[in-house]
């Protein structure tokens, strides 16, 4: 059957659909398998499409995975950068230059990593004072490295933080400023360049046909990571591995047609205008909100085009946003990412009285799944069409594989809504208003 045992042998991930079927959850709600697998060998060639064009502005994110050469300049560096002894690691970027490395961050390092070893890893993707003076308060200038991270390098957050920055360690008498400083930037376009040659600041590009929110295995995401200690060599290989699966995947095994296709389906076919991504784990969150960023700006382009993703994270928002989901309007369908094996599973004690005595000697990683499979089964009882993605484990290969899986569905929804998901006039444009004013001002 379609997608029962998507990637089983990969030993990576799985797809779980049945929640999304008709035979579940009924035909008003859920796709018949007749409808998906149609669907699927229609659109079959567009995997082929999109790897025909990987050379092409926009996909060019296909050979990220590849550029074995970025991954030696950047061992270097951090070997370079090693001397230095850095507590902090900040990164000023915003959007696609900081929510992939955001994703990392909380994946790899954990939660709580700023009260574990050094150097801590820190992303300003904002520009609100308050964040920025409190950050401030607490790392030493001499101490830190920033990583000045923008595509365009015309961004007003990152370029103001990196002037912000760059008057506060010349006010501190700080002696090579520069060293305290490397910019991810274009090749050739933008205004970090020059001003990176002109300080003799080291630089790494960011591809040209690359587009921002896909850039999280270029230099953008890679070089934060690799600095922090994650290991980004297997970051790749997890990725080329996902990127070769898609590849060669029959229509009704590849992960990534199927998720596009589940998409596409039950927005255009059964009313569901959201999606909802809901992680049950906490060092997974922040991949939903770079899924939340890639789906927006992707197919979001017209007033009928673009499902609007939320996240939630499980189970802390079953007591915040599982009412609505359960019994609210019936228009919107859920992705889980589920973990399959923790670092601890951590065993519980028995002194709970006889009315919770079912959570007597279990283990919290027992207690988390059945609220998950909870959920997942109430949903579907209220025939509200979701699927699981399950995850063997949280490790960098894995988020590789992630990263990869869900950029490709949407390139691949691109097509399926015939929208150009690789540009973001809406935001550009937001961009130039808010020059004009600060001009004015
Ligand atoms: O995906 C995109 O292209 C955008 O979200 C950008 O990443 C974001 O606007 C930041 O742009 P830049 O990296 O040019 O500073």
């Amino acid at each position: 059957m379609v997608a029962e045992n998507t990637l089983k042998k990969t030993n990576m991930i799985q797809i779980d659909i049945q929640n999304a079927l008709d035979d579940k959850i009924g035909l008003r709600n859920g796709i018949s398998k007749r409808v998906l697998n149609n669907f699927l060998k229609k659109k079959n060639p567009l995997v082929k499409t999109i790897f025909q064009s990987k050379n092409k502005s926009g996909y060019d994110f296909l050979n990220l995975p590849d550029d074995q050469n970025l991954l030696r300049k950047i061992k270097k560096f951090v070997s370079d950068q090693q001397k230095h002894k850095w507590d902090n690691i900040v990164v000023l970027g915003i959007g696609g230059s900081a929510l992939g490395g955001i994703a990392l961050k909380d994946a790899l390092l954990g939660t709580y990593h700023y009260l574990q070893k050094k150097p801590h890893l820190f992303f300003v993707d904002n520009i609100d004072p308050n964040f920025v003076a409190e950050l401030l308060s607490v790392i030493q200038l001499e101490k830190s490295l920033f990583i000045v991270i923008s595509k365009s390098g015309g961004t007003t957050e990152p370029m103001a933080l990196y002037s912000l920055i760059r008057e506060k360690l010349l006010k501190k008498k700080i002696k090579n400023p520069q060293k305290h400083f490397v910019f991810v930037t274009d090749p050739k376009k933008g205004l970090l360049r020059p001003l990176g040659k002109k300080g003799n600041i080291p630089m790494f590009d960011i591809p040209q046909k690359v587009g921002g929110r896909f850039s999280v295995l270029s230099s953008v995401g890679l070089i934060p990571a690799a600095l922090a200690g994650i290991d980004v060599t297997a970051l790749l290989r997890g990725a080329k591995k996902m990127r070769e699966l898609i590849k060669k995947s029959k229509s009704g095994d590849n992960p990534a047609l199927i998720l596009a296709a589940l998409q596409f389906l039950l927005d255009r076919k059964k009313g569901k205008i959201m999606t909802v991504m809901m992680p049950y784990s906490n060092p997974l969150f922040r991949v939903s909100d770079w899924y939340r960023q890639l789906l927006s700006e992707s197919i979001g382009k017209n007033s009928r085009t673009g499902p609007t993703p939320i996240n939630a994270l499980g189970t802390t928002d079953q007591h915040s946003q599982l009412q609505l989901y359960n019994e609210g309007p019936n228009n919107k369908w859920f992705i889980f990412l589920h973990v399959l094996k923790h670092t601890d599973p951590l065993k519980l004690g028995d002194h709970l009285p006889k009315k919770l005595d079912f959570l007597n000697g279990k283990k919290l990683s027992e207690v988390i799944d059945a609220a998950y499979h909870g959920t997942a089964e109430s949903l579907a009882k209220n025939k509200r069409p979701n699927i699981t993605l399950h995850i063997p484990k949280i490790n960098a290969e894995i988020m590789g594989a992630l990263f990869m899986l869900f950029e490709f569905q949407i390139a691949l929804l691109g097509l399926m809504y015939k929208v150009d998901a690789f540009n973001q006039p809406g935001v550009e444009q937001s961009k130039l208003i808010t020059k004009k004013i600060l001009l004015k001002q």
